[in-house]
């Protein structure tokens, strides 16, 4: 593909958490390049620290994945979002981000393109009884009222015949309203 032709392309945001589910995030970049997106991944630290395959994620995406933030001066390495999906969502970068801290630049950036009117669509990988904290629901519901779209809860878990259930990466592409 020609640099043009990359860049008439809309480019998609895939920040990911540091949850198990996080190795199978390149099967969401895929789908995402079959539905017309550049992607560009920004990453939590956590995430960093051996959560998913950073190397084969940086060769999928073609570009470096983003984890800190730039120094002063530099040109920002990614364009800008026109979509956001965060996929894995962990309860502690949920909360966070619904509480307004940006102190890694994945946090900065959802607080930030919440704030442009960018959409935002989120796959939470969370333990039900992570999920039953009353801080996450009410984070959830904050999230929802600036207009973050969110797919099913997700587990994490074993269930039925003691098997893990799909995570619906697709399903994120299809908040975002492409494809
Ligand atoms: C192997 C492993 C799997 C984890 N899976 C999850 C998960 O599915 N969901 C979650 O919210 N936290 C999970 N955690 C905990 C998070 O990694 C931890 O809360 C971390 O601080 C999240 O950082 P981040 O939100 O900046 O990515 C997991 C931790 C480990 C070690």
């Amino acid at each position: 593909m020609t640099e043009q032709a990359a860049a008439q392309k809309p480019f998609l945001y895939v920040v990911v958490c540091a949850a198990g589910i996080a190795a199978d995030v390149s099967k969401l970049i895929t789908a995402a390049q079959e539905r017309d997106w550049e992607v560009g991944v920004i990453a939590t630290p956590a995430a960093m620290n051996g959560f998913f395959d950073t190397a084969a994620v940086a060769a999928l995406t073609g570009r470096p994945i983003r984890s800190a933030w730039r120094a002063p001066g530099e040109p920002r390495p990614f364009p800008p979002p026109d979509a956001v999906v965060v996929a894995p969502a962990t309860f502690n970068t949920v909360n966070k981000w619904a509480a307004g801290v940006a102190d890694t630049l994945a946090l900065g950036t959802l607080c930030e393109t919440a704030g442009l009117g960018v959409p935002i669509a989120v796959l939470p990988c969370v333990a039900d009884a992570l999920a039953a904290h009353p801080a996450y629901r009410d984070s959830l519901e904050r999230l929802r009222g600036m207009g973050v779209r969110f797919g099913a809860p997700y587990a994490g878990g074993p269930g039925e015949n003691d098997r893990r259930p799909e995570f619906g990466w697709g399903r994120a592409l299809d908040l975002v309203g492409r494809g």
